[in-house]
């Protein structure tokens, strides 16, 4: 007999995408809802928690019930409700939180809390389905920046983390100085396009005796200090030098360390995840060295790298297999470690 099926509605709100998917046994995602608060955070420069929290309330019913439609499925179709409960901003995890155990409460549902970075990860289930633990996985998104080893579904080894800003928090700090606005990342990386990446030696810092630790504080500040210069010089400036240049450094520190990382560990499986894995130059420079060291090359498709729910929905598959279940005190963590 064939094994049933395992269907999960995915709920996903901690930072500034109000998100909802119906993924198929951790793989084949029905439906892919994204609500994005982009253009109301863009006004301030950056995302405001508070604003964040309000409209995920507005949105949030609305996106699940679209999931639900578009996916052909009902509630009581599905498996369980899994949902992002940390790491994030708290006022907006709690509302995806609160969704998910009403709706599992009044469905008699299993409820999965899901670690958002385990689902950023865990994106690249879904369109490589010969894709299977032990690989390597470089995670760069807004908030973090971690070199794992994915030992098994759900088991995870943490080779190196960032020590000050993560790589989308340097690009989005970086595009601010040059005056592109938020979110900077795809902003740096259409720019870099129509510059030159040896106009600027940027620092691509190493951190003694931690091979796999990145910073990318240095680089930012060179970047502030390169433009200040200028300024007070009176020298003009190519923004698109600036940013092809700074792109560079970050790339190459990026491939530089998951390199190292996957010959130090013998594992020639490479995989990267999170907004920053959308950048262009990472995913070309990434390429070229796994092609070049004969390794195998993952990468989630862009609507995929960046906040949705249909990763949380191929992580909480596999949480749900492993028979992890949350009580009704499921609650927002905030700085929810990756493993724990
Ligand atoms: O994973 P994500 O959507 O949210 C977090 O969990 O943080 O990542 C958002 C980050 C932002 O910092 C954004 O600037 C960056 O990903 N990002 C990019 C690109 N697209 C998004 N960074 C570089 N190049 C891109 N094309
Ligand atoms: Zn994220």
């Amino acid at each position: 007999m064939d094994k049933k099926d395992i269907t999960v509605l995915a709920i996903e709100s901690s930072c500034d995408e109000t998100a909802a998917a119906v993924v198929v046994n951790g793989r084949q995602v029905l439906s892919n809802i994204i609500s994005s608060q982009i253009d109301i955070h863009k006004l301030y420069g950056g995302v405001v928690p508070e604003i964040a929290s309000r409209k995920h309330i507005e949105k949030v019913n609305q996106v699940i019930e679209e999931a639900l439609t578009e996916s052909g499925k009902t509630l009581q179709e599905v498996d369980a409700i899994c949902v992002t409960y940390g790491p994030g901003l708290v006022g907006a995890l709690l509302v995806g939180v609160g969704a998910a155990k009403a709706l599992a409460y009044a469905s008699h549902k299993p409820l999965v809390g899901v670690h958002h970075i385990e689902g950023h990860i865990s994106a690249n289930y879904i369109e490589n389905l010969d894709l299977e633990p032990p690989f390597l996985c470089l995670v760069a998104s807004g908030g973090h920046s971690h070199l794992v080893i994915v030992r098994d579904y759900g088991d995870y080894e943490i080779l190196g983390r960032t020590r000050d800003d993560a790589a989308g928090e340097a690009f989005d700090k970086v595009a601010r100085a040059i005056g592109l606005g938020y979110p900077g990342g795809p902003k740096i990386d259409k720019l870099s396009k129509e510059g030159n990446p040896d106009a600027i030696d940027f620092p691509q810092a190493s951190i003694d005796g931690a091979p796999y630790d990145f910073s990318f504080s240095g680089v930012k500040s060179a970047v502030l200090n390169y433009i200040n210069g200028c300024k007070m010089k009176n020298i003009p400036y190519q923004e698109a030098d600036i940013a092809a240049s700074f792109q560079k450094a970050v790339v190459g520190v990026l491939v530089d360390h998951t390199m190292k990382a996957a010959k130090d560990y013998g594992i020639h499986k490479v995989a990267i995840a999170g907004g920053v894995a959308c950048n262009s130059g990472l995913r070309q420079a990434m390429e070229d060295a796994c092609q070049r060291r004969n390794y195998k090359f993952y990468r989630p498709s862009p609507i995929l790298c960046t906040d949705n729910a249909a990763m949380i929905g191929a992580a909480g598959y596999y949480d749900y297999m492993k028979g992890i279940r949350h009580g009704w005190d499921l609650n927002a963590v905030p700085g929810l470690k990756l493993g724990q």
